[in-house]
């Protein structure tokens, strides 16, 4: 099976922080910003966050512009990619918008030491893969995903998830726009935390473009392997 072309697009300031010290949710870029993310959504098949930013962000997830879903349906597509989420689903919310906003495909892994009463409760609306003891086992979840028929995944952190993907080896592009602002904080979440690399596997890349909208500078690179 063919593995999905994966890339992280994420927000940050410039000094790489994708929210505050207080890990809210947090404007970083700008309205064109937005436009290009609204763009690389609706060119995605699925777009993947960690469960921390769905117990604290509560995201839609969805394309925002009618114009890009009439798009995808004209094509035969869903209006919107499906949301895939990866951790624990202790804190997602049963009435929030990640399960309940807009008709998209929900698509949840996680790992066999959660609750199998809420498990149970989240399959009447959504697909639940249990892969794992403690840790969703992320070569199994792009498998599942593959399986699925996606071809095109869209990463969209917190930093925790760009890390382990970007460590997991299967992120093809990373894209970043940096928003003209300093949050320092050694607790705010950076565009890449986890555990972190010695020098010598450190993730290598290439850059592949840049672009600047208004007072944002998008950078674009691809991950060698
Ligand atoms: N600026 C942006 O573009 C942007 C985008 C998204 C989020 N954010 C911000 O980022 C912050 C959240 O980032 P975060 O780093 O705390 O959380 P995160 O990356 O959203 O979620 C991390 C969690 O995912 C779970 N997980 C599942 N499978 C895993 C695996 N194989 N390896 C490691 N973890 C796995 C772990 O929790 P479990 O214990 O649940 O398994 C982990 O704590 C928030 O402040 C949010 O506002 C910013």
């Amino acid at each position: 099976m063919k593995k999905p072309f994966i890339f992280i697009n994420s927000a940050m300031s410039l000094d790489g922080k994708l929210s505050t010290c207080e890990r809210k949710q947090v404007k970083i870029s700008n309205t064109e910003d937005f436009e290009r993310v609204d763009r690389l959504r609706a060119g995605a098949d699925a777009i993947m966050v960690g469960s921390n930013t769905v117990a604290i962000d509560d995201p839609k997830l969805v394309v925002k512009s009618g114009e890009l879903r009439k798009q995808r349906t004209a094509k035969g597509l869903p209006e919107n990619p499906a949301k895939i989420m990866v951790g624990s689903i202790k804190r997602i919310r049963m009435d929030g918008d990640f399960l309940n906003y807009a008709n998209s495909e929900k698509i949840i892994f996680t790992t066999e030491k959660e609750d199998k009463t809420k498990i149970a409760a989240l399959r009447k609306n959504a697909k639940v893969y249990v892969l794992g003891k403690e840790k969703t086992n992320i070569n199994e979840m792009i498998d599942v995903l593959a399986g699925l028929g996606f071809k095109r995944i869209m990463v969209e952190g917190g930093g925790t998830l760009n890390y382990e993907m970007l460590e997991s080896g299967l992120v093809d592009e990373i894209y970043v726009a940096i928003g003209p602002k300093i949050f320092g904080g050694k607790d705010a979440p950076t565009l890449a935390d986890g555990e972190g690399l010695p020098y010598e596997k450190a993730i290598k890349l290439e850059p592949i473009g840049m672009e600047k909208l208004g007072d944002v500078y998008v950078l674009k690179y691809k991950i060698l392997k």
